[in-house]
C-alpha cells in the first residue's frame, strides 16, 4: 500500500529572505566578494543542476553510480539499515539503487530526504512513495547547516550525502559540518559519503565550462535569485562565467566576472554594490580529495571509516563509515 508522504518545512520566506540578507551583506562586503553556493537552488537551479548531471564532461554523477550499483549489496549489507536519511538530497535519482537494495534485505521502513529545495524534494518524495509500496516518506525542507536537529529520529541510519557535496565546504566548515552530522547519527548508524578525487586539471576545468552553457547559467541563475529574493538589478548578461582550478587548494572555483564597471542595486538590503570591470565574485568551490586523506577526516568527528571504494577510472570514491559509540 502506499503511504503518503510527510514534508515538514523549516525554510520559509521570512527565514530563507533573512539568510540571504545576511549572506549577501557579508559576502559582497569581502574580498574578494563571494556567496555561498546553496544560493544556486532555486526551482530552475535545481533543473539546472539535472541538466549538468547529464552533461558528457561532467563525469561525477555517472561514476557515483557506476560505484553505487557495483557496491550497493555490501553498503546495504553492512548499514543494516531500516531508515536512508539523505542530505542534499536534490532528485533522488541514485537514490533509488540504495532503496532497491534495502528493500530487497526486507528491512527497509523509511526514507528522509533533506534538501533546501523544497519544489524538487516534494516531486522526489512523491514519486518514491508511489514506486516504493509501504515506504514511509518524510521529506524535510531545511538548511543542512542550520536544521539538522529537525531530522526525524528512531530506525537504524544509513545518513548519506551524495554527488560531491561535502566539496562544496572549505575545510573548517566542512569539519564544522561532519561534526554535526555524527552528532545527527547514533552509534550503530552508517555513513555513505561521496566525493570527487584529484585528477589532470583539464577534466576538471572541462567538467564546470560546458561548451552548451547549462554550468554558466546555473552560475548565473544565484543572481536571479538575489533578483527576486532582494529586490536587486543584477543585469545578468553582464557576467560571465569562470571556472578555474586552483592548484594549491585543490578545488575548483566557480565564478561571475563582471563585464564592466558596474553598480548594483539591492533594495531589500538598502544598499548598492560596485563591481570593477574584470572584478569577481565567487560563486562555488568545489574541492576534489586525495583518499588518503578521508579516513582521518572522518576519524576526527568519531566516524570509523570500514569501505572506501573508487570506480574503474579512479576519478570518484564512496566511503562507508560507522558512527562508534
Ligand atoms: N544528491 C544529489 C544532488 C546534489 S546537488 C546528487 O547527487 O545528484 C546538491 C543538493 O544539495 C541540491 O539538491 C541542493 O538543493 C542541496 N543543498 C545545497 N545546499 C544545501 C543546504 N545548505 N541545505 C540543504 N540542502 C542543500
Ligand atoms: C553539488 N555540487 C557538488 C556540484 C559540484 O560539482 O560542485 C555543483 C556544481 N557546480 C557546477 N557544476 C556542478
Amino acid at each position: 500500500m502506499m503511504i503518503e508522504p510527510v514534508v515538514d518545512i523549516h525554510l520559509d520566506r521570512v527565514w530563507i529572505e533573512q539568510a540571504l540578507r545576511a549572506d549577501v551583506a557579508e559576502g559582497f562586503a569581502s574580498q574578494p566578494k563571494e556567496l555561498p553556493p546553496k544560493w544556486f537552488y532555486d526551482d530552475r537551479g535545481s533543473e539546472l543542476f539535472d541538466r549538468i548531471t547529464r552533461l558528457p564532461d561532467y563525469y561525477p554523477t555517472r561514476r557515483e553510480r557506476e560505484i553505487l550499483e557495483r557496491e550497493v549489496d555490501v553498503i546495504a549489507e553492512r548499514s543494516g539499515a531500516d531508515t536512508v536519511v539523505e542530505l542534499g538530497s536534490g532528485t533522488s535519482e541514485k537514490t533509488r539503487i540504495v532503496l532497491d537494495a534495502l528493500a530487497e534485505t526486507g528491512w527497509l521502513r523509511r526514507y528522509v530526504p533533506f534538501d533546501n529545495s523544497e519544489a524538487t524534494l516534494r516531486t522526489a518524495a512523491a514519486e518514491l512513495a508511489e514506486a516504493y509500496e509501504g515506504l514511509a516518506v518524510h521529506g524535510v525542507v531545511g538548511d543542512f547547516e542550520h536544521h539538522l536537529g529537525h531530522i526525524p529520529e528512531g530506525g537504524c541510519r544509513l545518513m548519506m550525502l551524495l554527488g560531491g557535496t561535502i566539496g562544496n565546504f572549505p575545510p573548517a566548515p566542512r569539519k564544522d559540518f561532519l561534526c554535526a552530522v555524527a552528532d545527527a547519527m547514533a552509534p550503530g548508524d552508517t555513513f555513505l559519503l561521496g566525493f570527487d578525487l584529484v585528477k589532470e586539471h583539464d577534466r576538471l576545468i572541462a567538467a564546470y565550462n560546458d561548451p552548451d552553457g547549462v554550468t554558466a547559467a546555473f552560475n548565473r541563475n544565484v543572481l536571479s535569485v538575489i533578483n527576486h529574493r532582494l529586490d536587486a538589478d543584477f543585469d545578468l548578461d553582464q557576467f560571465e562565467h569562470e571556472a578555474r582550478f586552483d592548484p594549491d587548494e585543490e578545488w575548483i572555483e566557480m565564478l561571475l566576472r563582471s563585464c564592466r564597471p558596474q553598480r548594483v542595486t539591492i533594495g531589500g538590503l538598502n544598499m548598492t554594490v560596485d563591481f570593477a570591470r574584470d572584478e569577481r565574485l565567487r560563486t562555488e568551490i568545489s574541492a576534489k580529495f586525495r583518499p588518503e586523506n578521508i579516513g582521518p577526516e572522518l576519524g576526527a568527528v568519531g566516524l570509523a571509516m570500514e569501505c572506501l571504494w573508487t570506480d574503474a577510472q579512479d576519478d570518484y570514491a564512496l566511503t562507508l563509515s560507522r558512527m562508534v559509540g
